[in-house]
């Protein structure tokens, strides 16, 4: 932790003048401390969407949206896709460093040993209409985990955190397979003991009794890469969903339930399929300037989805990435898609618009991840459960760190701008008593 030095910021109130001390993090960025301000001016702060607003002290993921940094654990994003696998950085993320051999191998065996949904569980999936969203199985499915699974408070041991950290990461992982087969009929394909994390959920996904699938290193590759830029982001909606009912002491299941919710919003980790959504729409139409133009237009609530960020007001650098795989793995697998076509244009067109420049508003990861998952054959109401499975770690790694930090309860405060007891006094004057006794 920074050394958090003794600077001081003034706020002058009704004639008095109170310090509030400002705090700095190891990467040089302030915050102004405000947990005595209630108790000294009686004021309290409005931030809404808490844009403004630092939740917690974190040392697991840093961002600067300005440059357009992500660093897991301190580690840039670039390297760990280069040289790292998936269940390499979920380690990294809950635990603080990347693994030794042996934990590594020791982490893989507890994953793989977690990796079975409880068979009663599986009977869920008889139940869920073939229609239903995987994104709504999945956090059902997840939920329900409390009911096959110990409790895991905050008093239990580290080796019951662990076990239960990898069996979120794990089992979620043959559930959204599961919700898969379900959503088209087919069997349920179960885990391999002797697959990668990756290779199984692919082979969990396409694997059938009458068409065995090929496990292509590539995409074993891109879906490690994937998984990795999307496995954790600080402070966003869903984890501070995790974070926020983690503190009530909520068991971790429910706790991730509510996380996956939260991802699945269209302006969250929903967007992805919204973006093809709309590239599709785009593509249709043909005329992509009319759509930037409803984008531009106040009254309009379209929004360009995949574009515009709260941190990012520069190129979200795993986007950057996203856009680079997704053009090598289309060309080298002589796929041709045109939204592809479409989403560079849009790129383009935006990039130099007044309106786009002006608000920073660039590709976030959701813009080209639908057209690189599409190139691999996962299907569209799978994306947003892609998204899902990649943030475990991330939100398993902020439950630890929330829980290991504080036991205070999160609850904000408001401004309240209701009626007031006068108003409703004169208003009870003046009707008359309906009821008499
Ligand atoms: C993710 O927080 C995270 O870290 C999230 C995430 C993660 O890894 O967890 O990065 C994953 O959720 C990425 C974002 C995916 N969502 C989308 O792509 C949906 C489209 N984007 C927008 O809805 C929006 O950009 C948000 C929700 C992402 C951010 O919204 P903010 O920070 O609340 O910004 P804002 O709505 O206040 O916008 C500021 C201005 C507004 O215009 P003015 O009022 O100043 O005139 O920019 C405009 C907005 O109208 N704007 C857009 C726009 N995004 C913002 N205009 C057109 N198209 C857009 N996409």
């Amino acid at each position: 932790m920074a050394e958090e030095n003794k600077k001081f910021a003034v706020l002058k109130f009704e004639g008095r003048e109170i310090e509030l001390p400002v705090v700095t993090g190891t990467e040089g960025d302030k915050a102004l401390d405000i947990q005595t301000l209630r108790r000294s001016t009686g004021l309290v702060t409005i931030d809404p969407g808490f844009a403004n607003t630092a939740s917690c002290r974190s040392q697991i993921t840093y961002i600067d949206g300005e440059k357009g940094v992500l660093r897991y654990r301190g580690i840039p994003i670039e390297e760990l896709v280069k040289k790292s696998t998936f269940v390499d950085v979920a380690y990294l993320l809950v635990h603080g460093t990347l693994p030794t051999e042996q934990e590594r191998l020791d982490f893989s065996s507890m994953l793989n040993l977690n990796s079975l949904v409880h068979e009663d569980m599986r009977r869920f999936f008889d139940h869920f209409p073939q229609g239903a969203h995987p994104m709504h199985i999945l956090s059902t499915m997840i939920n329900a985990m409390a009911a096959f699974y110990p409790n895991v408070d905050i008093n239990t041991t580290i080796a019951n955190i662990e076990q239960s950290c990898a069996r979120v990461i794990s089992i979620v992982r043959t559930i959204a397979a599961f919700a898969y087969k379900k959503s088209i009929g087919e069997p349920l394909v179960y885990p391999r003991h002797d697959l990668s994390y990756c290779a199984n959920f692919l082979n969990m996904m396409f694997d059938s009794p009458v068409r065995p699938y090929h496990i292509s290193p590539e995409a074993v590759r891109l879906l490690n890469i994937l998984f990795i830029l999307h496995a954790d982001h600080e402070q966003n909606c869903s984890t501070s969903a995790v974070r926020v009912i983690g503190s009530a002491q909520v068991n971790l299941y429910a706790t991730i339930s509510a996380g996956t919710s939260a991802l699945s919003g269209p302006l969250h980790g929903g967007a992805n399929q919204a973006v093809i959504e709309q590239l599709k729409m785009i593509y249709k139409d043909g005329d992509i300037h009319k759509f930037i133009k409803m984008a531009k237009d106040k009254n309009n609530p379209f929004r360009l989805m995949g574009f515009g960020h709260r941190v990012y007001k520069s190129y979200d650098p795993r986007a950057v990435i996203i856009r680079k795989e997704c053009e090598r793995f289309l060309a080298r697998s002589g796929i041709t898609d045109p939204l592809l076509d479409v989403a560079r244009k849009l790129e383009e067109i935006a990039l130099k618009d007044e309106y786009f420049v002006e608000r920073n508003l660039y590709p976030n990861v959701d813009f080209y991840t639908g057209i690189l998952y599409r190139a691999m054959g996962i299907p569209e109401n799978m994306f947003t459960v892609m998204f899902a499975l990649a943030r475990l770690p991330g939100w398993v790694a902020h439950w630890r760190e929330m829980i290991g930090d504080s036991t205070k309860i999160v609850r904000p405060r408001q401004l309240y701008i209701g009626r007031t007891i006068q108003e409703i006094g004169e208003e009870l004057e003046t009707r008359s008593s309906r009821f008499l006794l």
